[in-house]
């Protein structure tokens, strides 16, 4: 074959690809828009209204696919880091995947066991291999990966885009081959790249070849880009990683917690199928927030279809830890299939700390938080303008938390009293849709 057949053969292919995507996308989004030639009464609009797609901005949505299959949805799972940090073992990761079975959160979605930093020793071998801690991982990697597979789950690791890792083992760049081939060798399903001690190079050059070392071992590992959001990744990091970091790390504070929402919302209409933001991993069940602010932090991720990786001590939770990340609806919300980020579209009172989020959900459905982020108890209103609702239109609404309709009928705007730093959570269905869809 010629090489001008060759070249154009290949641009075929990048536009059939280009096409499925877009127009799965556009079939999704477009039964949301008003269609102004066609009306038969009720239906056609679904109770949407020209506003809907400006609120809703998806023209960035899987533009920059890394097309490994995984990723339809936001990965859920566990990480090590935000309550063991380097405090781990291999015990510790058994038991917390056992745990994950035993309470249930496996079947609910939470698959991936991660191990964060320190499992590594500190010096590679005398062939230039890796080598797990001999003191804190006796049995090696291989031997978890086949425990942990055992139990029907997925291991993940850590390493780093840079000479070092974090807490200083040895990092990969310039090892991308030999690390990831290893790591495919030990039956790994995922990695978490972090971005300590890089030389200065930038985040474009240093996470594209782990990218193609991951792609030729052959094994589907997800990556997850870990480089706190230097240089914008949502820009460019679609095409590299299956999520990538958009902020500094998380700690467990509502100080903390509320200006990372803030930050990744930004980033919403670059998400989708195949490439999320990551705002970082769950502190639900730590102890720095409070059942409230725990349960804004659950649903506000949710929304915002982050990764939701657990972040406590899954062998040691508590009844109140277990209520908000074992709530299906809410889940249900982060892992639907449309896979359109939520995002902040009102904002009223002291510094807007009353808000209303919201996203489109398959089913012509959107999810729609009521978030007071002021120290009183205070009145939130949704109004359907900024929720790209007609105005006549009338509303169902189901309250994720309190699993239950609270309305069959709302018009115009839904609003409700939100204690401080709490936030309700809740399913909108135009009633167009339940007589002319469903
Ligand atoms: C393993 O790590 C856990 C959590 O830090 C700790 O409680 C336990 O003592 C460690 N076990 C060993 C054998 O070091
Ligand atoms: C490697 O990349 C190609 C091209 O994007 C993709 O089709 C394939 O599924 C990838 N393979 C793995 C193992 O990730
Ligand atoms: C937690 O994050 C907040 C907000 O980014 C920051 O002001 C604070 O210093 C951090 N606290 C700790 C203990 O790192
Ligand atoms: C289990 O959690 C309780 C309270 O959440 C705490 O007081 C206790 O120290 C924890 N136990 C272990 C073994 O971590």
């Amino acid at each position: 074959m010629s090489k001008a057949m060759k070249g154009i053969i290949f641009i075929v292919v990048l536009c059939l690809i280009d096409v499925g995507i877009e127009g799965r996308v556009v079939s999704l989004l477009q039964s949301f828009e008003k269609e102004s030639t066609t009306s038969d009464g009720f239906g056609h609009n679904h109770g949407y209204s020209k506003s809907f797609n400006g609120i809703f901005d998806t023209s960035n949505y899987g533009i920059l696919q890394l097309n490994n299959g995984l990723a339809r949805t936001p990965q859920m799972g566990w990480n090590s880091w935000n309550f063991f940090a380097c405090n781990i073992n291999e015990t510790v990761i058994k038991e917390t995947a056992d745990a994950l079975i035993s309470t249930g959160l496996a079947d609910l979605g939470y698959v991936y066991v991660n191990i964060d930093d320190c499992w590594s020793f500190v010096t590679r071998d005398s062939e230039g291999q890796l080598v797990p801690d001999p003191k804190t991982f006796p049995s090696g990697i291989k031997a978890l990966a086949d425990y942990i597979h055992g139990k029907g789950l997925k291991l993940g690791i850590y390493s780093d885009a840079g000479a070092f890792t974090c807490e200083v083992r040895p990092g990969s760049l310039f090892h991308e081959k030999d690390d990831a081939s290893l790591f495919s060798s030990w039956g790994v399903d995922y990695l978490k790249y972090d971005n300590c001690f890089n030389l200065g190079i930038k985040p474009e050059k240093r996470y594209p070849p782990m990218r193609d070392a991951l792609n030729a071992t052959g094994r589907t590992i997800f990556y997850s880009l870990c480089e706190w959001g230097v240089d914008d990744p949502a820009l460019w990091a679609g095409k590299v990683g299956n999520s990538w970091r958009t902020t500094d790390d998380i700690n467990d504070t509502w100080a903390s917690m509320t200006t990372i929402a803030d930050l990744n919302d930004k980033w919403a209409s670059y998400a989708g199928p195949g490439g999320w933001n990551d705002p970082d991993m769950l502190e639900v069940g730590n102890g720095g927030m409070s059942y409230q602010e725990y349960r804004s932090h659950f649903s506000i991720w949710a929304l915002m279809k982050a990764p939701l990786l657990v972040g406590c001590d899954v062998r040691n939770i508590t009844a109140e830890t277990f209520e908000i990340l074992s709530n299906e609806e809410v889940i249900a919300v982060n892992q639907d299939p449309l896979g359109v980020q939520g995002r902040k579209v009102y904002e009223t009172g002291t510094d807007g700390c009353l808000q209303v989020w919201a996203g489109p959900l398959s089913g012509h459905r959107l999810a729609v938080v009521l978030w007071n982020r002021c120290s009183e108890s205070a009145t939130i209103t949704a109004g359907w303008e900024a929720l790209g609702l007609e105005f006549s239109t009338s509303v169902s609404v189901r309250d994720l938390w309190q699993h239950k309709y609270v309305a069959v009928d709302a018009v115009a705007s839904f609003g409700t009293q939100v204690d401080s730093h709490n936030c309700h959570m809740y399913i909108f269905t135009p009633q167009t849709v339940a007589r002319s869809a469903i």
